[in-house]
């Protein structure tokens, strides 16, 4: 989605806002674009459509320089892909304006001011924002006067940057649905959507909250709260590695994160397994004594974070014995939802921002649920700091828009959560629990021989490369397995592909079966194995072709029509989260085959913060 940067110094600050957009592409955006005050004051901006490259190409072509600026990236909702519809947008040439979020009041609002004799020059909704802040400070003379009088009038959700001649030495900031932080340097101080896109020019930042307007200058930030009232946000040090920015010797950083699951399933884990159990403290202090009185659980979540929720449900009926929900956060949002008493609110997440995820637990509030818990890999994003349990995936951050080390990550801290339910409520099986603590330890190791099978899985991966459509089969918690596998497949591959339960086969889907529809399917050694065989045989009976993740004591064989990749044997609960990375590294592999661009596919966005 779209991404803010801003910087305030005495240098130059051009290189300083390019690099931050460079560490936001991931993201997802179409468009991206700058504006600074130059050495007289003046107002310059550039834009260009397609990608960060151009702008930086067209920057080496000018002078354009400057010390305070901001710049965007833009994934289009209002207006088409292009350079006019491009941030920032400007007023008069004396105020420009970035914003990450959507005016839904934006109509009114642009009839008022063209009006008033405002000219507009894109289709946007940002653009409305400009000219009422112009409007405002023509009356009230002050950025942070007109930028709070103008925020009255918005509706919608905004993160947002302005700067401009009047007051050229400050940025102000305003955020409302869409996060913004401050990085505090010395003597300069800078502004962003993402930490990310700050981290190589300082550690320190400051989160503004939910309604905040900011003030930053060179040395000295001043922040309002939803009140107008001034406030003091606390300066948080960020002490994770470099090692996010960089493919290392990967070619993408999908492949890079793919490979980076045992080591970060290994962090996901430590300080939270003891010796044969769930070490109470995982989920904060005082879950055990919330946990002990959860009788139902519901879970929200969007994408990938979905998937997690739907294997989870499994895990907590079957293990805790908790009836548990599961619903896609754009549905459960604008839905009159039922609550059962002593139901606990889950949401998963990785980046803690999406826009459905986040409304979803703002309503859960006021829904009367015992408690809301976020499973989210980032410990400063709005879902961490509004719920009042959390457990960090501790994946570190992951740039491709496809999401691989989050997911398996998250599906591990659902594992805890549901043993460490099952324990304070005494349905958990002693020596079942002991046997799982054993294998969640032993998961590190079973994941590197997953990625042992790799140059299988490239081969198998040919197969692909000209189809068209594929199904995805699975049973039992290996159904949203087999989801997840469909969504990876399509997101970076662009081929047509959908996940069934295997039973469901004939009730429809096998009338699409033929040479051209090859069925992926996941077989772990379960009690379901049998019943999924028969289903492979119906495939085969109608000349599909097969490709077949299966333990390697299935007996299930490689022969005419079926693809076989022999996987490690492992425990039936701890089954999703290994069968995931085949998987992965398959839809990886066609991709590559394909040339599509894998770590940034067309029209998707990394962290979603509109609805
Ligand atoms: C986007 C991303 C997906 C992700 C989903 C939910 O669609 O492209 O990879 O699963 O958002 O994001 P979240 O950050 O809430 O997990």
């Amino acid at each position: 989605m779209c991404g803010i940067v801003g910087a305030v110094a005495e240098r130059n600050i051009t290189a300083i806002l390019l690099e931050g957009l460079k560490r936001l592409e991931y993201r997802g955006y179409d468009s991206a674009g700058l504006a600074v005050l130059d050495a007289a004051g003046q107002l310059q901006r550039l834009r260009r459509s397609g990608k960060v490259a151009e702008l930086e190409q067209a920057l080496r072509e000018t002078e354009l320089g400057g010390r305070l600026g901001i710049a965007h990236t833009r994934w289009a909702t209002h207006g088409a892909p292009c350079e006019r519809n491009a941030h920032p947008h400007l007023s008069g040439n004396e105020l420009a304006v970035v914003h990450n979020g959507i005016i839904e009041n934006h109509e009114a609002l642009r009839r008022r001011l063209q009006a008033e004799g405002y000219e507009f020059t894109s289709d946007t909704d940002t653009e409305v924002i400009v000219h009422l802040l112009r409007q405002k400070l023509d009356a009230l003379g002050d950025l942070a006067a007109a930028l709070q009088a103008a925020v009255k009038e918005l509706h919608g959700a905004y993160g947002l940057a302005v700067i401009s001649t009047r007051q050229p030495d400050r940025i102000l900031a305003a955020r409302s649905g869409s996060p913004l932080v401050i990085g505090l340097g010395l003597g300069e101080n800078f502004l962003a959507s993402d930490q990310l896109a700050l981290r190589q020019v300082t550690d320190r930042f400051l989160y503004l909250e939910e309604g905040d307007i900011a003030e930053i200058r060179r040395d000295a930030v001043r922040i309002w709260d939803v009140t107008g009232v001034p406030v003091q946000r606390e300066p948080v040090q960020y002490h994770e590695g470099a090692e996010a920015a960089d493919k290392g010797e990967f070619r993408h950083f999908m492949l890079k994160e793919i490979h980076e699951q045992p080591k970060v399933v290994q962090r996901a884990l430590e300080n939270r397994l003891g010796a044969d159990q769930v070490l109470p403290q995982a989920f904060g202090p005082q879950a055990a004594e919330l946990f002990a009185r959860v009788r139902n659980v519901q879970i929200v979540a969007c994408g990938t974070s979905y998937h997690a929720g739907m294997v989870a449900r499994y895990w907590l009926e079957a293990l805790a014995g908790l009836p548990c929900q599961v619903e896609v956060a754009s549905e459960f949002r604008y839905r009159k939802v039922v609550v059962q008493p002593d139901t606990l609110f889950v949401t998963i997440s990785q980046s803690g921002e999406t826009a459905d995820t986040l409304a979803a637990l703002r309503n859960a509030k006021a829904a009367g649920y015992l408690a809301s818990l976020a499973i989210c890999n980032v410990g400063t994003s709005s879902l961490v700091r509004e719920s009042d349990l959390t457990l960090l995936t501790q994946a570190g951050p992951e740039i491709g828009v496809a999401s691989t080390k989050a997911f398996t990550t998250q599906l591990v801290g659902l594992l805890l959560l549901t043993l460490s339910l099952g324990r304070v409520r005494g349905t958990l099986d002693g020596e079942l629990e002991r046997t799982l603590v054993e294998e969640l330890r032993r998961l590190p190791t079973r994941l590197g021989e997953a990625l042992a099978m790799d140059p299988r899985i490239e081969e198998v991966a040919e197969h692909f490369a000209e189809k068209q459509h594929t199904l995805f089969l699975g049973r039992g918690e290996q159904y949203p397995v087999a989801m997840e596998g469909a969504l990876k497949l399509k997101e970076i591959s662009y081929i047509h592909a959908e996940a069934y339960p295997a039973g469901e086969l004939k009730h429809g889907p096998l009338a699409l079966v033929d040479a051209h529809m090859p069925v992926v399917t996941v077989a772990p050694n379960n009690e379901l194995l049998e019943k999924l065989k028969s289903n492979l045989q119906e495939v085969r009976a109608r000349g599909g072709e097969l490709i077949v993740f299966a333990d390697r004591e299935a007996g299930i064989e490689n022969g005419e029509g079926t693809l076989l990749v022999k996987m490690p044997h492992i425990h039936d609960v701890l089954s999703p989260i290994l069968y995931t990375v085949p998987l992965q590294l398959l839809s990886y592999h066609v991709a590559v085959l394909r040339g599509t661009d894998v770590d940034q596919p067309r029209n998707l966005a990394k962290s979603v913060t509109v609805e």
